[in-house]
């Protein structure tokens, strides 16, 4: 793996209002694969770690925030990945300091006024141009197009460098780009595109920090593109979601195999601040100089 030094602590990469990172890098919502630990270490490193919440009580993810923030000071996004997430939680996460949320799906339209409505910015996924520009009406800070190569659940049609530009056409508002993105290469391609940053997710499940299962990590680094298919069965509270996985293996556990299309560039396991260097840019930001990093 090409690593670089750790980047500088300026945060020279805006994402949005108020908010920059020291490596254009957001870690994807990984529903139990990511933690406090996970994303810790992603914001440690100058990128941006995301803390995914599902059927925690208000006070379980209170902790869990306590958790990162004993880690860094540094902000992570919180992603609501229940579709039916009580207020209450979100309450939580606010009091507890949480600014930056990530909603998709179903829970968009429900969640997305009622965290700006708390001061908190709104960081939704989406898959189509259509849901762009709803998105973009309903009150949005960030899209985060999600391109069909996705691992895990899959919202549109369209290729990552098709969505891009199409959502740019419709709307100015800065957009993070993910989807089968496995290493810098990747990353510099959607910077290229106009993306504020680049979101990764299966790539952080390959990481010593993940939750995920030891078994799936390994499947992970062995996998080939055509272990991969769109498994339309009912998961939890996804009903009829598209969610693009590998195939099982005897003794795999058959629920977690999650996997996006740059399954075949993933051949080691890294600690999550090596892999924030590596998938950093070997140029400078556009905007170098001071940033506020978020909160
Ligand atoms: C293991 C795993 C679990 C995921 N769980 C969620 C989830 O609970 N909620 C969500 O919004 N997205 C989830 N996703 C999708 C990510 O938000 C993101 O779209 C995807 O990881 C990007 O593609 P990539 O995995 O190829 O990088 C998951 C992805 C993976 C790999």
């Amino acid at each position: 793996m090409k690593t670089t030094k750790p980047g500088p602590a300026s945060s020279a990469w805006p994402l949005c209002d108020g908010v920059a990172l020291a490596v254009p890098v957001v870690q994807a919502p990984l529903g139990p694969c990511d933690g406090p630990r996970l994303a810790a270490e992603v914001s440690r490193a100058g990128g941006l770690g995301c803390l995914s919440l599902f059927d925690q009580s208000p006070a379980a993810a209170r902790r869990l925030l306590q958790r990162v923030r004993s880690r860094t000071p540094r902000p992570v996004l919180v992603a609501f990945t229940n579709q039916w997430e009580p207020e209450s939680v979100l309450d939580a996460c606010v009091a507890e300091g949480g600014r930056l949320f990530q909603v998709f799906w179903w829970n968009a339209p429900r969640l997305a006024p009622r965290i700006r409505a708390r001061g908190g910015l709104v960081f939704r996924q989406v898959g189509t141009v259509e849901e762009a520009a709803e998105a973009a009406e309903q009150g949005s800070d960030v899209l985060v197009a999600q391109g069909t190569e996705a691992g895990g659940q899959v919202r549109g049609p369209m290729p990552l460098a098709d969505l891009v530009p199409a959502i740019q056409a419709i709307t100015d508002l800065p957009i993070v780009a993910g989807g089968g993105l496995a290493d810098r290469a990747d990353v510099a391609r959607v910077l290229a595109l106009g993306a504020r940053a680049a979101m990764l997710g299966t790539r952080f499940v390959a990481s010593d920090e993940s939750r995920a299962a030891p078994r799936y990590k390994a499947r992970l680094v062995r996998a080939r593109s055509d272990d991969l298919y769109l498994d339309r069965r009912l998961i939890g509270s996804w009903p009829c979601a598209p969610h693009r996985r590998l195939s099982a293996a005897r003794g795999d556990d058959d629920a977690t195999l999650y996997a996006g299309c740059g399954i075949g560039r993933i051949r080691e396991i890294y600690p999550a601040a090596a892999l924030v260097r590596a998938l950093a840019p070997g140029y400078p930001p556009p905007h170098a100089g001071p940033h506020s990093a978020g909160r």
